[in-house]
């Protein structure tokens, strides 16, 4: 396997800092969890053993650890694969099952639009809300060249009526009330050139701004998810103004210089989400792309789970 060499996006950066900062579940999922392992361990129970999983997109592992699951609990020797365009490292995470590692091998920084796999090697694909994010037309080649003739990939796919769009919107409207009306970052910034050089008055006050404004943010929106950008800034900013006067000013900047990236990083895969997300109309689509891509019996259906669209379920198998 030859791992792409060229300098990262900052997309796959973006993601590269949220699953090393170590969330292990599927990122988004509506805010909810929603129980989605049994219909993913009925798809893998299908893999006989010898058989290959390729799990697409696979951040942390969530459906590749799902797999490896089903594989020693059925004792099959089933090999798997997770890929990532994201420098991840799943098996570096707290409270990995070093059974179910044997399993899986994780290969990051790897576009789905080229595959570091010789042609026809796996029987299945997997992806939890990851393929709609790739280049599609590139991605579908590669799958039915790394799949055997006769494989089956089984994808959930982000809705754009889907609850999870909906939690990712509410997200986006948060993150903007707290970074274009509050103005924190820049506020964040005043305080820390004003800890190296303005008098304590000064400090005082613009701490006391920071204040207010976190408090009011935080009473208008309680119990919010840990990986939401609100929930952290929120928190960060009282640590930050806790700090002034106890850390040196130098690294107060650095802090906030920090924070400014996670920001970015946070809003690029939030707009990437949205950008994911289909419409029944475009579900037919690839479903016509995968047949002309060498696919058939390509299929997709709304998934509800609790009475809730969570996502798509798209189906198909690489000819004969
Ligand atoms: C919403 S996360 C889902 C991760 C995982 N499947 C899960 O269920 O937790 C989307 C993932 O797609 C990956 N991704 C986005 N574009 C990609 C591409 N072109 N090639 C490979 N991975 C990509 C991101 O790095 C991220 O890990």
């Amino acid at each position: 396997m030859n791992k792409n060499t060229h300098r990262p996006s900052a997309k796959a950066l973006s993601w590269t800092r949220y699953w090393r900062s170590g969330f292990q579940n599927t990122c988004f999922f509506a805010d909810e969890a929603f129980s989605v392992e049994s219909d993913w361990r009925a798809f893998f129970s299908e893999a006989a053993t010898g058989a290959k999983i390729i799990d697409l997109a696979t951040g942390n592992g969530a459906l590749a650890w799902i797999a490896a699951g089903v594989a020693r609990d059925s004792h099959r020797d089933i090999a798997i694969v997770g890929v990532d365009f994201a420098d991840i490292s799943p098996a570096d995470l707290a409270g990995v099952d070093a059974e179910l590692l044997q399993l899986v091998a994780f290969v990051g920084s790897t576009d789905l639009a080229q595959l570091p796999f010789a042609d026809a090697e796996f029987d299945f694909a997997s992806s939890q809300f990851g393929f709609e994010y790739a280049e599609e037309s590139s991605a579908l080649m590669e799958l039915r060249r790394v799949l055997k003739p006769g494989g089956k990939a089984r994808f959930l796919i982000h809705a754009s009526e889907g609850v999870v769009h909906e939690a990712t919107t509410q997200r986006q409207r948060r993150a903007r009330l707290m970074l274009e009306s509050g103005q924190i970052i820049p506020l964040l910034e005043e305080l820390a050139k004003a800890a190296t050089s303005a008098s304590a008055p000064r400090v005082a006050k613009i701490q006391k701004r920071i204040s207010a404004k976190v408090d009011l943010i935080s009473r208008k929106f309680k119990q919010l998810p840990a990986d939401d950008l609100v929930f952290e800034l929120c928190r960060e900013a009282k640590v930050f103004i806790a700090a002034v006067g106890q850390v040196p000013a130098i690294e107060l900047s650095a802090r906030v210089r920090h924070l400014a990236e996670e920001v970015r990083a946070y809003t690029l895969r939030l707009n990437a989400m949205q950008q994911a997300a289909r419409n029944a109309g475009q579900m037919q689509g690839l479903c016509q792309s995968a047949d002309a891509a060498g696919f058939t019996l390509s299929n997709y259906e709304a998934y509800h789970v609790d009475g809730q669209q969570v996502g798509w379920i798209f189906k198909t198998q690489a000819s004969d």
